[in-house]
């Protein structure tokens, strides 16, 4: 039964994750966070996956946040291991080493923005609406929210997002910085594959080191941020990859990667 609430398809070297409870909006219930950071878990030892993507079942929701009627039944220490468990699962997501894509089919809210937000990159349908609504049920974002979305989308717009509940559509979201790009309506699954596909023409492994060099980097001072980055690129240097691509540039062809 809990496999059925994330579902994982390998596509080639991608791996897809739906969550799969339409019916509630792909809300995340705490069996359904068990289930996802079991299949993080998976993934993130996984050298033969290469690019992950987060999607959600139906056309309405990518995500509804946290399941707000699990919550009712909690008392508060429930609350606060729920709340730790949400921050966990998106610090896990965060943590991938492989690139995500967040292919948002719908609707964004509260713990659904908050997944797209531990993603490095983001599609939203041109019908969808996102935001970090939590201060509308007398609660703040407690799984990365408030300290991921200003890192992205400045304070200000940050602090206009939460403070004032807003629900953006897609055309805001785009404009902001939130996402990267809006896909046709219904059609965030063939965007969601194009950027796959654009991230998979690049080498693996130098794939992993740059986003471990940019995430790593980014709250140092720069100086500690470009020895990091200087770490990063020596893991590169031994690698067959890297080779490949010298060798298919001097023989003008497209390189193969082994992730090597
Ligand atoms: N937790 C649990 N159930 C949820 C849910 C959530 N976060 N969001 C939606 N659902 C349930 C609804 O209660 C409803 O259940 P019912 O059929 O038993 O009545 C079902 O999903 C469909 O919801 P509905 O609102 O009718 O769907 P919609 O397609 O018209 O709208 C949303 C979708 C996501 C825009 C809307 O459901 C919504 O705003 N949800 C709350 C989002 C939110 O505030 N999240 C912050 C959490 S901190």
């Amino acid at each position: 039964m809990t496999e059925e609430l994330v579902l994982l398809e390998r596509r080639g070297r991608a791996a897809w994750l739906t969550l799969n409870r339409p019916e509630a909006r792909n809300a995340l219930s705490l069996p359904t966070l068990q289930r996802l950071r079991a299949l993080l878990a998976e993934l993130r030892e996984d050298a033969e996956t290469w690019v992950v993507v987060l999607t959600g079942s139906g056309d309405k929701a990518f995500c509804a946040g946290a399941d707000l009627k699990e919550r009712r039944t909690f008392d508060e220490q429930q609350v606060a291991e729920f709340v730790r468990t949400i921050r966990a699962t998106m610090d896990d997501v965060a943590a991938l080493p492989q690139p995500t894509v967040a292919a948002m089919n719908g609707a964004a809210f509260g713990g659904g923005c908050e997944l797209a937000l531990a993603c490095d990159l983001r599609v939203l349908d041109a019908s969808a609406s996102i935001g970090l609504t939590e201060t509308s049920l007398a609660i703040i974002p407690g799984a990365g929210g408030c300290a991921r979305l200003p890192r992205l989308v400045g304070a200000a717009v940050a602090k206009e997002m939460i403070l004032m509940a807003k629900r953006l559509d897609a055309d805001e979201a785009l404009d902001c910085g939130l996402v990267h790009r809006l896909a046709e309506v219904g059609e965030v699954g063939d965007a969601a594959q194009e950027m796959v596909d654009a991230l998979l023409r690049n080498g693996p492994l130098a794939l992993r080191a740059a986003k471990d060099a940019i995430d790593g980097g980014m709250d140092l001072p720069m100086e500690q941020a470009l020895a990091h980055e200087a770490s990063c690129y020596q893991r590169i240097i031994p690698t067959a990859d890297r080779l490949e691509a010298l060798a298919a540039f001097a023989e003008k062809r497209r390189p193969e990667f082994e992730g090597r």
